[in-house]
């Protein structure tokens, strides 16, 4: 049996993890091989304004347990964005070393780019996820003072930075063969050399591998323009961040991309969520898009060791999406329940 912990979060979090879970149950349904158990915590903001803190302080102790977690979003007006991410999805990345977070960009068929030309476009972007500029080593001198101080260093660790970039260079070699590197090494002096300089030792290693370094300002650019050209994009966490949603708003939508948060090894469980955050603004309304986090459900149970119900579910949301059964955000007229029984009706084709 294979136990899933789902946290729905925050806002349209728990709408997307029941599509997710709905999804993940007919795709059991259809391999004898599959069985899963899912427990569900009622995690987030609500909680926080209930007991004072995200999640419990055994949290880590009760997921560990299972084999993977599926999240929906974490966030709410009423909580300071910082207070609620670094007392729920921060802390579980960090504390079950998740430090790859892989996030695929691919214009599914039914789905329009905003560019003119998107080409075949279809990047992987491998960001790093537990150090780099998500740091909480820092603080504010002199508060409230004219001469008020705020410090927050970024953390570049030798072991961080090299097997992230080994990561991505298993995974350019999966795929097409092509990586670049996300620095910044001409304005940041000091980490981003330190990055150049373990990828291009790691790329030696690699020399099937068409390596290639590029500032991180030029990448975002240049991914607009020229989408075609990529194949995986390896960048530090803030970096990683910032060009994934780039590649996923030049594949469609934000509401359709997924993010696996991964510890490679297997000693913890991995996390697998939507990008997108927990739209207070159409929380509770039943519109919200389901697809991220169904396509997160299918990165899962890649993972998992399970690829060909992997790759059924995401063929039947691409399906799904290519009828034209879809959300508002992408010009439709489809619920979230609708959507995701589109998508379960073609897994039981
Ligand atoms: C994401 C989100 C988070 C991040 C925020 C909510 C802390 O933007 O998963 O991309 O930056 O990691
Ligand atoms: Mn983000």
């Amino acid at each position: 049996m294979v136990e899933i912990a789902v946290i729905g979060g925050d806002g349209i979090g728990p709408e997307v993890t029941r599509a997710g879970v709905r999804v993940l149950e007919a795709a059991a349904q259809g391999d004898s091989s599959l069985q899963l158990g899912f427990t569900e915590f009622p995690w987030g903001c609500e909680y926080y304004l209930e007991h004072g803190r995200m999640m419990p302080e055994d949290a880590l102790e009760e997921l560990a347990t299972r084999d993977a977690i599926l999240l929906g979003a974490v966030g709410w007006p009423t909580v300071p964005d910082h207070i609620s991410l670094w007392g729920l999805l921060l802390p579980i990345r960090r504390g079950f070393d998740q430090y790859v977070n892989l996030r695929p960009a691919r214009l599914l068929r039914g789905v329009k780019s905003p560019l003119a030309e998107p080409g075949d476009l279809d990047i992987t972007v491998v960001r790093e996820n537990t150090e780099g500029e998500y740091s909480d080593s820092g603080g504010r001198v002199y508060r409230g003072t004219p001469h008020e101080i705020a410090v927050q260093e970024s953390i570049f660790t030798r072991r961080g930075v090299e097997r992230i970039i080994r990561y991505a260079f298993e995974e350019a070699k999966s795929r097409r063969g092509l990586l670049v590197g996300a620095t910044k090494s001409n304005g940041i002096s000091i980490t981003m050399p330190f990055f150049d300089e373990i990828f291009r030792e790691v790329a030696e290693e690699h020399p099937e591998v068409e390596a290639s370094l590029m500032h991180a300002d030029a990448l975002a650019a240049r991914l607009v323009l020229n989408p075609e050209r990529f194949d995986v994009v390896v960048g530090s966490n803030l970096f990683g961040d910032l060009l994934s949603e780039i590649t996923a708003g030049i594949a469609g939508a934000i509401g359709i991309a997924p993010s696996a948060n991964l510890n490679p090894e297997g000693t913890f469980p991995s996390l697998f969520e939507p990008i997108h955050g927990s739209a207070p603004d159409i929380a509770g309304q039943g519109s919200a898009n389901p697809s991220g986090a169904i396509w997160a459900a299918s990165l899962m149970l890649e993972h998992l060791g399970y690829p060909e119900a992997g790759s059924r579910i995401l063929s039947a949301l691409e399906d799904a999406l290519a009828s034209g059964t879809k959300t508002r955000d992408l010009g439709g007229n489809a619920t979230t329940d609708e959507m995701t029984t589109a998508v379960i009706e073609r897994l039981q084709r």
